[in-house]
């Protein structure tokens, strides 16, 4: 099993790092525009392999893409963040270009490959994707609900002084701070509802907390996390690549479910060999709907700044 990684940046490296670690592909291509770059990473992910005993072969290549043929799955990081001065119009427009650029190479040489879709703003990115290469949408994966998910498990468990692991929860929604949707309804504590443990006014903190969980490490870090990021991609990747059927809230594209159309939204689906093998339509209540509802417009909104890149 092969997995290409264009951007072989903090996200990029960090997932083909926890994919070798954990066995999940037998080989990774690592593919940077930054000359030496992504070679640079993958000689040092690959002097891991005797210490943490991996065996997966990870090559680093500078825009070579011929070395990513027949990859099984690929990945998108490629992308800039958003510079001090630059509207979102514009960094919508340069990581459009890019995303656009670099899937139409990708699949030139990987044709029947599955899409991970992770620059931001990725509910965006992912409708990009979908409509310029005209891919099955099944093809076509946003990772944003895998992080936020985790992040929302993490705040939840730290609310509750118990193990992450024992705690059940998902975020659905735009992957935004103002447009995701923890479902705090939903979440448990090994089976048990939440709210059997939690105030309201604590639930509440969680889901602020959660929301802007990305902002949070931004500030701390100065620049955009990824060791969580590149996990949640590795936890993807894994279902697909090994047919596990898991459950993971991903950004795919609409046909009437959750009362949307013609969007890339996250919402719990099943992934496996197939990528998006079925979306599931659970019942909100109103104000979950109410909250989904707004945060369709927004991406929507969003994706209007695509219209240039896709006519
Ligand atoms: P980074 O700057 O460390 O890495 C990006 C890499 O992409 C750089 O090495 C750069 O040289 C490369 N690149 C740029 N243009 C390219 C091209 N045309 N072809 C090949 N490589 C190219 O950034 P980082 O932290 O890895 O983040 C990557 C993207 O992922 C950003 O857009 C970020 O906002 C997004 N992100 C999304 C998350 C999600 O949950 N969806 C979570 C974390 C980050
Ligand atoms: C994150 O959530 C910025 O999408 C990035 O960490």
């Amino acid at each position: 099993m092969k997995v290409t990684i264009v951007g072989a940046g903090n996200v990029g490296a960090s997932c083909a790092d926890v994919i070798s670690y954990r066995g999940i592909a037998s080989e990774v291509v690592l593919l940077d525009i930054k000359e030496g770059f992504a070679e640079g990473k993958a000689m040092d992910l690959m002097q891991c392999a005797t210490n943490t005993g991996f065996n997966t072969v990870i090559t680093g290549v500078t825009n070579d893409y011929s070395k990513t043929a027949n990859s099984n799955v690929v990945v998108i990081t490629s992308g800039i963040p958003r510079k001090p001065g630059m509207t979102r119009e514009e960094l919508i427009g340069i990581n459009a270009g890019i995303v656009k650029t670099v899937a139409d190479n990708v699949l030139t040489h990987s044709p029947n490959a599955i899409i991970v879709v992770v620059s931001n703003p990725m509910d965006t990115m992912t409708y990009l994707t979908l409509k310029a290469t005209g891919l099955p949408k099944n093809r076509v994966i946003g990772m944003g609900g895998a992080l936020d998910s985790s992040r929302f498990r993490y705040y939840l468990s730290r609310a509750l002084d118990k193990p992450s692991n024992d705690v059940s929860a998902m975020v659905i929604g735009g992957h935004g701070d103002t447009t995701m949707i923890p479902l705090t309804r939903l979440a448990s504590y090994n089976g048990i509802p939440v709210s059997e443990f939690l105030s309201e006014e604590e639930l509440a903190k969680v889901a602020a907390a959660t929301m802007v969980g990305g902002a949070t490490l931004t500030g701390l870090l100065g620049t955009s996390a990824w060791y969580a990021p590149g996990a949640s991609v590795a936890y993807l990747v894994d279902s697909i690549l090994n047919d596990q059927k898991k459950m993971i809230a991903c950004s795919v594209m609409l046909d009437g479910e959750y009362g949307q159309s013609d969007i890339c939204i996250g919402v719990p689906c099943i992934i496996g060999k197939n990528g998006i093998e079925e979306i599931l339509d659970i019942t909100l209540n109103d104000a979950e709907k109410e909250k989904f509802a707004k945060s369709a417009e927004a991406v929507i909104n969003m994706n209007e700044d695509l219209k240039s890149v896709l006519a």
